[in-house]
């Protein structure tokens, strides 16, 4: 009786969806805002330097994104072939963060350490001089810009207004870092630093090798 009245009465049942979806938007968005996995960067992490945040700028605006994800799934052959699945920890001081699912290019949050810098830079100028058959798009003008004075400790500054923990002598320091590098210097140091943090070794024991935190990381099996 009462659900044919709703359903015959489009202005009700409007209503009553609007409550539908905000409670079950807010039993499932509210409690992840006050989750230390969601908002706690994972231990090991740093602050990017300012030469790292000059490149992820770069990395921004050129529209990496478009192709690259970063975001390894906690897949069995994600893992096997990316390393340890992606964790929200991860990506706290991160605005906006770089996760998707647009993978015309391989997920790049762990190609830190993958390749040399003179690599990076010889695929950046022109893809095909390393991978005959890429399609990836050459980048060579990213060899001649450098950045003005000022620029870089603007990004920082913008990033700490939104809570990432850089001090202003840090921010002050910026000009020094970035003197004289070009764009894809910049780049360069942006994409090695891309990987997994480290958790800090405890007092007497050698730092965790990369293959520990992948052995952790979700297994075969636990794939949907
Ligand atoms: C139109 C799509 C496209 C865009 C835009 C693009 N890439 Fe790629 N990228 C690819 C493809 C496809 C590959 C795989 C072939 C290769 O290695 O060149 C690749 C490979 C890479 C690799 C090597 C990954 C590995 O694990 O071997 C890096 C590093 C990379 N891209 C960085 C970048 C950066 C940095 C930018 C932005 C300046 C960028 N890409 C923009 C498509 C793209």
């Amino acid at each position: 009786m009462n659900h044919e009245l709703v359903e015959k009465n489009v202005g009700w049942l409007a209503v009553l969806i609007a409550v539908a979806i905000s409670f079950g938007g807010l039993v499932e968005i509210v409690p992840l805002m006050h989750q230390n996995a969601v908002t706690q960067p994972l231990p090991g992490m740093h602050p990017r330097t300012p030469l790292e945040v000059a490149g992820r700028d770069v990395y921004l605006r050129e529209g990496c994104y478009n192709c690259h994800s970063q975001m390894v799934r906690s897949l069995a052959e994600e893992v096997l072939r990316y390393g340890p699945a992606g964790q929200a920890g991860e990506s706290v001081w991160d605005h906006p963060f770089q996760w998707g699912s647009k993978r015309t290019g391989p997920d790049l949050s762990r190609i830190g350490g993958k390749y040399s810098d003179e690599w990076h830079r010889i695929h950046l100028m022109n893809p095909r001089d390393v991978v005959p058959e890429s399609n990836m798009p050459a980048f060579p003008w990213l060899a001649e810009k450098k950045f003005g004075p000022g620029e870089v400790a603007a990004m920082m500054r913008a990033l700490q207004r939104v809570g990432v923990p850089y001090t202003d002598d840090e921010i002050a320091k910026a000009d020094a870092d970035v003197a004289g590098k070009t764009e894809m210097d910049a780049l360069i140091a942006y994409l090695q630093s891309l990987k997994f943090p480290q958790p800090p070794a405890p007092a007497n024991q050698p730092a965790a090798p990369a293959a520990a935190a992948a052995a952790s990381a979700p297994q075969a099996g636990s794939a949907p």
